[in-house]
């Protein structure tokens, strides 16, 4: 008899908090509709929680099977002794089912109404970056300008100099920043299926951002023909291709395709070789 009232309590104690979660859950989810709070969601999302396990743990010390007594008869049972004790087997079963499926209603409540305030969070992410991250505002045809817009022929660089240029209307873009620099062609040594990305009198262009952590690759040295990055000395062998020579990056700068067009000014001839930036950007693919 103590037993059925200790498990009757049990029951109570479990339905509550999972009715404690189920109503902690949807004033999550609307809390969150109405503009959100973050200390209002911290607590709520606490008692969605801590009754969801406190039920669950309640139930599964309480309620669940501890394993039956065994033993023997010492003396043959009465006459109906057998009758009466299947009879109590029998309402006791009927009773446990029907808490079970209450506490199972419960459950599912809990759930439920956890699941639907964790579903909004989710708009939150906005829309997807799709291929934004892999791509540079660089696209075949667009011509090359200052960062005050003004055009570059590709006469206005003498040999060894360098210039900070971006797609035309673009020069908002940080990811598009592009260094383009002249050297003596001879001296040139570019990666195989790459020699016609350079123009006949060694104009050649490389993403301005560090493949390390993407600060500014700020520094031309003419002597040694590399770019250097003042955030960690990485170094780039603007000869070969802009492949690290020193310093913790560990990829070459992206390389644009470029050319003359026919009134003189420098155009690509598509995006970068490859995504620019830190080496995180492209582990996806
Ligand atoms: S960001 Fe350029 S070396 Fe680290």
């Amino acid at each position: 008899m103590n037993e059925i009232k200790g498990e009757d309590q049990a029951v109570r104690r479990i339905a509550l908090a999972f009715g404690v979660s189920t109503l902690a859950g949807l004033a999550l989810a609307l809390v969150y509709i109405l503009g959100g709070n973050v200390q209002a969601e911290g607590v709520l999302l606490a008692l969605s929680l801590g009754g969801l396990g406190y039920g669950l743990a309640e139930w599964a010390g309480k309620l669940m099977s501890q394993g039956a007594e065994v033993g023997d008869y010492e003396d043959a049972p009465p006459p109906g002794a057998e009758e009466e004790v299947a009879g109590v087997v029998s309402e006791g079963w009927e009773a446990s089912f029907g808490r079970r499926k209450f506490l199972f209603r419960m459950l599912g409540a809990a759930a439920g109404a956890m699941g639907l305030a964790l579903v909004f969070p989710i708009r939150s992410l906005g829309p997807s970056p799709g291929t934004s991250l892999l791509r540079t505002a660089w696209r075949k045809g667009s011509r090359m300008v200052r960062e005050d817009g003004q055009l570059v022929k590709a006469t206005d660089l003498a040999v060894e100099g360098v210039l900070t240029v971006f797609p035309e209307g673009q020069t908002d873009q940080a990811d598009s920043q592009t260094l383009l620099i002249r050297v003596d062609p001879d001296q040139l040594n570019s990666p195989d299926g790459r020699e016609d990305w350079t123009t006949e009198d060694g104009l050649i262009a490389y993403s301005k951002i560090c493949t390390h952590a993407g600060c500014p690759v700020g520094l031309y040295r003419v002597a040694t023909h590399d770019l250097f990055c003042p955030c960690h000395q990485s170094t780039f062998d603007v000869l070969d291709g802009a492949k690290p020579i020193a310093g913790p990056a560990t990829r070459a700068l992206p390389q644009l395709p470029i050319e003359v067009d026919e009134d003189g000014y420098i155009v690509a001839k598509d995006d970068f070789s490859e995504p620019v930036g830190p080496a995180w950007w492209d582990m996806n693919r």
